[in-house]
């Protein structure tokens, strides 16, 4: 059997259209369910204009029943599931929402996914499910202990999926655990479009740079890192979506759950990122040093090594190129999708 329809849920979000985007191109038909509840229809308009194709899109919760129905209509091979909430500082405030949307979701996703007898599905999962590492790089075998309500879900869900193999020699789930994605798709009509102020590293530059934020503040310069701030595996968002569609396919046929790691295995500091981002760009990006923030750790990069095992999988695209990457998105949409 041949894999041929993908649903991606949150396909509308900024790995799931770049993930579309792969999956188009390299020939699968894709069937989006999103609720838009952060994201916007006209991602989708822009990935069918990269991919040259179309895509069935279904508007709605993955726990309404009556929408999965509708999804469910046509024969489903496998999923790649990324619907869900994201803001770690979020999921501290109102953490009840992070487990309704999150393990909830999942829970009402594999049941319709069961009811239909489709077996295979691919996780969105987080690097932030091991918490502060021990050790670094950090390898899948790390003890899982995340900090936040929103980290807690990303492992429940895990947990979840290993139980649900478990019960079932003919499910497969892999969950990937990625570092920190960035960039966009070179075309510049998709990228990350976070709707309030940005709490990331790079889409805060960016907004600098186009000048809708006035001045970035680095979280510590005293963290035992080379040059004293924190250092991170910055993964290129078309290499994350590429190891998703590899994930998928490697999959077919073998039961059973994986958790893997998705990054580059090298460090980039938060300064190293600015020097990076203002070559790209031309543009200067002026700071400050302000305290460390809470829950911040000072370094975390995978080995991604088990990736390169099971699929042949590393990361191709630089840092330098998902700057220039990024940079346009930024530059040819400075209100994202709102334009
Ligand atoms: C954050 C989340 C993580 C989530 C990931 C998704 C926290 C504590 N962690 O990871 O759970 O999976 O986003 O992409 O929120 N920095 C600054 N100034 C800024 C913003 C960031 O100096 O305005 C620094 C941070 O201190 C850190 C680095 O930049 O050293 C990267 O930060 P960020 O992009 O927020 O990613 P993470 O903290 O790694």
């Amino acid at each position: 059997m041949t894999l041929k329809t993908v649903l991606v849920t949150g396909g509308a979000g900024y790995i799931g259209t770049h993930t579309m985007v792969e999956l188009l191109g390299q020939g699968y038909e894709v069937v989006c369910l999103d609720n838009f509840s952060n994201s916007s229809p006209e991602a989708i308009k822009r990935v069918e204009k990269i991919a040259g194709k179309k895509i069935t899109t279904v508007t709605g919760d993955v726990r309404d029943r009556e929408v999965m129905s509708r999804v469910f209509k046509r024969p489903i091979d496998g999923v790649i599931h990324f619907a869900a909430l994201k803001a770690v500082g979020d999921s501290v405030k109102r953490p009840i929402d992070y487990y309704g949307n999150n393990v909830g979701g999942s829970i009402a996703l594999l049941d319709a996914m069961h009811e239909r007898g489709v077996h295979r599905i691919v996780f969105s999962s987080s690097a932030t499910v091991y918490g502060v590492p021990e050790k670094l790089p950090i390898e899948e075998s790390a003890p899982i202990r995340p900090i936040n309500p929103y980290g807690q879900t990303k492992a429940m869900v895990e947990q979840m999926l290993l139980d649900w193999c478990m019960a079932d020699a003919t499910h497969t789930a892999i969950s990937l655990r990625y570092f920190n994605p960035i960039g966009a798709h070179e075309s510049g009509l998709i990228g990350e479009d976070p709707h309030d102020v940005p709490n990331n590293l790079f889409p805060f530059i960016t907004q600098i740079a186009i000048g809708k934020q006035a001045q970035l503040t680095v979280w510590g310069d005293d963290w035992p890192t080379p040059d004293g701030t924190g250092v991170r595996d910055y993964l290129h968002v078309m290499d994350l979506a590429r190891g998703h569609v590899n994930a998928l396919e490697h999959a077919f046929g073998i039961g059973g759950h994986a958790t893997v790691n998705l990054g580059t295995g090298n460090g980039t500091s938060v300064l190293q990122m600015i020097a990076a981002f203002e070559v790209a760009s031309g543009k200067k990006i002026t700071y400050q040093f302000g305290p460390r923030r809470a829950g911040d750790v000072a370094a975390c990069w995978a080995d991604p090594s088990l990736a390169q095992r099971l699929w042949q999988w590393q990361a191709k695209l630089s840092v330098e190129r998902a700057c220039a990457d990024g940079w346009r998105w930024q530059q040819q949409n400075p209100n994202g999708y709102r334009d």
